[in-house]
Parts: structure tokens; C-alpha cells; sequence
């Protein structure tokens, strides 16, 4: 396929991050076909992009026409046939697990037409692992976006151990083509390279505050002010979606090793659903409004 072929896209998804990256990929101004398994899910995710594309119309960062046009540009669907059955590229953005993640590549694989690349947004888990469900492990690469999609520049791009260089070259272009920087992610490695950064940081200074070092309040002072972060580490766990997080951390702990034992601060958020921002509540409480409770 030629890059200039690719016009529609199917973002699997609707959450956190696959609203995210269909409002991206819209205003980049490709039709978009984002799909969730319900109809909540789906409108969830679409209202967000309609808050997300009102709040940068309101800040000048877009026209208002841009913004309509984005939207219209999104069709919202339930069906996976629908979804899949006429796209040039599909990026999944499911929850971080693996058996959910092989059995929504079962479906795409029914419907989606052959020419059609497929690419995970998967945070951690085996891209060679993934692929090899699809029948088309040639055509499968890793897309990596950041919360929030819309915001953050970084796409990180990994090849898994069957993957063609032009796949990866024409995710490389995608990503150019929404606004971002890709990355090339060369081993197919738990974490890739920023969540492999990122994640032990987060789950360090849940160890700092269990182990009784210091405070939330006074960690997250610290990485702002001093290391110079744009965020304190439990500011950015709710931001990120502890659940995510902790998700990560478990299958590093799996691959890697002891190193990555998730600290039981985090567990407990997970365990008492205190998944962060988008639930209202995690580390913080943002019952208040969003950030109420960050110093
Ligand atoms: N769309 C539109 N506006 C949004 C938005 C969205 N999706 N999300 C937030 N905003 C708005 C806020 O509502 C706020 O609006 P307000 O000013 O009217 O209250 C405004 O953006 C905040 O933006 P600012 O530029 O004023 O604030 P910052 O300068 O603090 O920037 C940030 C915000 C870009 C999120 C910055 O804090 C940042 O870079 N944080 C780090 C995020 C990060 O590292 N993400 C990666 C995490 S790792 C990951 O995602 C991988 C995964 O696999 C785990």
C-alpha cells in the first residue's frame, strides 16, 4: 500500500486513549470508524472528543470549522464488521490484556480487508505475541500514543519479530501525519522505552511514600520542582489510569523480574477502583473538580 491510500481509519476503543487518538486522527483529516462494544463506551469516548475539540476551539489552538469538521469526520460504531470491513489502517487501544487484546484481533482479522495494516497501541505486551494471531504478522506494528493523545507529541513505533519495514515505515508516516514525532522502538521489550522509563519511576514513588520516606504531596513537589517533570509521578498515575499503570508494572514483574514488584499503594488503587482522573479519584481526590485535592 501506498501511504497516500490510507484515508480511513478504524481506532478500536474508546477509552482513555482510543478517543484520544480517533479525535488525532480526525483532525489530521482522516474518516475515522471508532469502535467500542456498547453503545455507552462509544458515546463516552465520542463526548470526549467533542469536549476535548470545544476546549481547543475555545483556547484558538483550532478554528471552530475545525473542530465541526473533526467531529464529522468520526463516525461512532458498535458493530465490528462495520468497523473494520472498508479501512486502510487500524489502531487498537483495548484494555492492557492480552487475552481481550487476541480476541478483538480474532474479529479484525474476519472483517478487515487484507490490505488493511494493524497496529496496537498496546503499552507493554509482545507485539510478536499479538501479531501472530492476526495472520498477517507482516503487516502488524506496535503505535504507542500518550495521554492525552492530543497533547503529547511522542508516538513510539515497534516492530515485533515479524513485522515488514514498510509497515513500519508507513506507521512512521501516519504518525508524522497526525502532528507527531515517532520513534522507532527496535526490541520488542516489555515496556518499550518509555513506560520501561516511566513505570519503575511511578511505582518507586509509591515505594517512597509506603516505606514512609516522604508524602505523595512532597514526592510530587519534588519531581516537578526539582527533577523538572511536567507532572508529580501520582499526579501523572491518575492521569495515565492507575489501572494501566499497575498493569504495566504486572507484566514486567512477570518478564523482567522482582525489580518491578508492583509497590501495594498502587494495588490498592487498582483494588479499590480508584483508576484516576477519568473515574474521579486515584491518588487524588478530583470529585472537587479536576486536580481538587492537588497542592
Ligand atoms: N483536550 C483538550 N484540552 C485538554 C485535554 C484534552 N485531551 N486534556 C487536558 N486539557 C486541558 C485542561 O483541561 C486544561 O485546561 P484549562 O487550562 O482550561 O483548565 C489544560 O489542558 C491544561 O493544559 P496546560 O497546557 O495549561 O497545562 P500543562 O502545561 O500542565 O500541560 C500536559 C498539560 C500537556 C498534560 C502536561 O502536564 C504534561 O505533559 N504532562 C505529562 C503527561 C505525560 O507524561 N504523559 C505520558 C504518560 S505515559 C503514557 O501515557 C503511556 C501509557 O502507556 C501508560
Amino acid at each position: 500500500m501506498e501511504f497516500d491510500d490510507i484515508e480511513t481509519i478504524a481506532v478500536l476503543g474508546a477509552g482513555n486513549m482510543g478517543h484520544g487518538i480517533a479525535e488525532v486522527a480526525a483532525m489530521a483529516g482522516y474518516d475515522v470508524m471508532l469502535r467500542d462494544i456498547n453503545e455507552e463506551f462509544v458515546r463516552n469516548g465520542y463526548e470526549q472528543i467533542e469536549w476535548s475539540l470545544d476546549k481547543l476551539a475555545e483556547k484558538d489552538q483550532i478554528t471552530r470549522e475545525e473542530a465541526d469538521a473533526s467531529l464529522d469526520r468520526i463516525t461512532p460504531v458498535v458493530d465490528m464488521e462495520e468497523a473494520v470491513g472498508d479501512v486502510d489502517f487500524v489502531i487498537e487501544a483495548v484494555p492492557e490484556k492480552m487475552d481481550i487484546k487476541k480476541d478483538v484481533y480474532g474479529d479484525v482479522v474476519e472483517y478487515a480487508p487484507d490490505r488493511a495494516i494493524l497496529a496496537t497501541n498496546t503499552s507493554s505486551l509482545s507485539i510478536t505475541d499479538l501479531s501472530e494471531v492476526t495472520e498477517r504478522p507482516g503487516q502488524f506494528c506496535g503505535m504507542h500514543f500518550f495521554n492525552p493523545p492530543v497533547r503529547m507529541a511522542l508516538v513510539e513505533v515497534i516492530s515485533g519479530a515479524h513485522t515488514d519495514e514498510r509497515t513500519l515505515e508507513l506507521a512512521e508516516d501516519l504518525a508524522e501525519a497526525f502532528g507527531k514525532t515517532p520513534v522507532r522502538v527496535r526490541k520488542d521489550v516489555p515496556g518499550f522505552i518509555v513506560n520501561r522509563v516511566l513505570v519503575p519511576l511511578m511505582n518507586e514513588a509509591c515505594w517512597t511514600v509506603e516505606d514512609g520516606t516522604a508524602t505523595m504531596e512532597e514526592v510530587d513537589s519534588t519531581v516537578k520542582f526539582d527533577i523538572g517533570l511536567p507532572m508529580g509521578a501520582f499526579e501523572l498515575g491518575d492521569q495515565v489510569g492507575n489501572d494501566v499503570t499497575y498493569h504495566v508494572l504486572e507484566y514486567m514483574n512477570e518478564v523482567l523480574g522482582e525489580a518491578y514488584e508492583p509497590c501495594p499503594l498502587l494495588e490498592e488503587t487498582v483494588e479499590e477502583e480508584r483508576y484516576g482522573k477519568k473515574v474521579g479519584r486515584g491518588f487524588y481526590d478530583y470529585e472537587g473538580g479536576e486536580g481538587a485535592q492537588i497542592p
